[in-house]
């Protein structure tokens, strides 16, 4: 049982277990360095036994199931959860033993299981847009003796006949908060999701309380790091060649190393804009890309403090981030977790720190 779950899950975690929702053949994930290769139940039972009740997520399909073979593939597009993500989930939905619950992204139909098992099996609906994943999940919940509503389809739309829900869980991470979603959540319901901007892969779980004038609004919870719902996969874009650019030198150089806030906060404040980080043996380079009108942006440091900066196209991109960098930290550096998010039923979403009232404006983005 992950040491995080409360004791209110206690008993479902000990009654439903992992490993009767996985597949024959797993790929074991480790935070650190990413996934391994695939391991097979009937090869090496041990393995797929330490996988299933281990710590980490396991991936249990690649590439919306075009990849075959026991090497990783590109893209991991179902995977059951590590499971004291799970439980801190399961925690912050804050669920009453008769709420109705609908799921987003029911993979293998673990945490639809651990639902059922806290609110009763007609309780629980949950949507898959994989229909071989979906079939899956139903196969391994009827073997647990779970009778939980399984559809197949885009979970962006909800479950319409289903509603209302007194909670909505995502289980896949989010970068527009569909409409559908305030529109089946009960007044005074929760909506629980990753969410995260096109700026990178990050995500923060989110917890929205609907409102009665239709609107759903909370605080960022803590980092998290979700698949993105199929339609809203971002990829980072490329380079285009050929733009005009010029070089400078600075001194300024933005937080870059793996799970520092900053890079979730960015997001939120710099838009129209993706970001990655390259590593190299002696330094690293922020990459940043605009989706909008075409440019991007490298600024190398190695070793010392000077950072040398190409930006190329219409946008200063390195000069957004930098003002990004100083809007944050003239506010004090302020933690994830005093952010939050408004969204509206016409499709807005506000961020705001502290309380609802207090919007940020976005960085001024050319082009937009
Ligand atoms: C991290 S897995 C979910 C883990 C799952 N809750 C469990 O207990 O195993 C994310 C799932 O979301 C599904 N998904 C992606 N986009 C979706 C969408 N638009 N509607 C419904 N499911 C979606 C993926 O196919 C994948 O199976």
């Amino acid at each position: 049982m992950p040491p995080s779950a409360p004791p209110e899950w206690a008993d479902a975690f000990r009654q439903v277990p992992r490993a009767l929702f996985l597949p024959e053949r797993v790929w074991p994930y480790d935070r650190s360095v990413g996934a391994g290769n695939a391991v097979d139940r009937t090869s090496d039972p041990e393995a797929w036994q330490r996988a299933a009740e281990g710590d980490e997520p396991v991936i249990t399909q690649w590439d919306d199931g075009a990849h075959q073979g026991v090497a990783p593939g590109r893209v991991f597009s179902s995977s059951a959860s590590a499971p004291d993500l799970v439980a801190d989930m399961l925690a912050l939905l804050d669920v009453s033993p008769e709420a109705r619950v609908l799921e987003v992204g029911t993979g293998t139909g673990w945490n639809a299981a651990l639902l059922a098992h806290r609110v009763g099996d007609a309780n629980v609906v949950t949507v898959e847009v994989d229909p071989d994943i979906a079939a899956a999940a139903e196969r391994a919940l009827v073997r647990a003796g779970r009778k939980v509503r399984v559809v197949t389809g885009d979970g962006a739309f909800g479950v319409p006949d289903g509603a209302p829900y007194d909670r909505l869980i995502v289980t896949a991470g989010v970068r527009a908060i569909p409409a559908a979603w305030l529109g089946q959540v009960r007044s005074g319901g929760i909506i629980l999701l990753p969410y995260g901007t096109p700026y990178s892969g990050d995500d923060a779980l989110l917890r929205l309380t609907r409102r009665e004038d239709g609107t759903a609004s909370g605080r960022f919870r803590g980092q998290a790091r979700f698949m993105k719902l199929r339609a809203q996969r971002s990829p980072t874009p490329t380079s285009p060649p050929g733009l005009p650019f010029r070089d400078f030198a600075t001194d300024v150089w933005p937080p870059h190393t793996p799970w520092h806030p900053f890079a979730f906060i960015a997001g939120l404040h710099l838009r129209g804009a993706a970001h990655a980080v390259q590593e190299h043996e002696d330094g690293h380079t922020h990459w940043l890309y605009s989706r909008t009108v075409p440019g991007w942006t490298a600024a190398v440091r190695r070793g010392g403090d000077e950072v040398i900066v190409r930006q190329a196209g219409e946008r200063a991109l390195w000069d957004e981030m930098v003002a990004t960098h100083a809007w944050w930290s003239e506010l004090g550096e302020p933690g994830i977790d005093r952010f939050g998010l408004t969204v509206r039923p016409d499709g807005a979403h506000l961020v705001w720190l502290d309380e609802p009232e207090n919007v940020i404006a976005p960085a001024a983005t050319p082009g937009r």
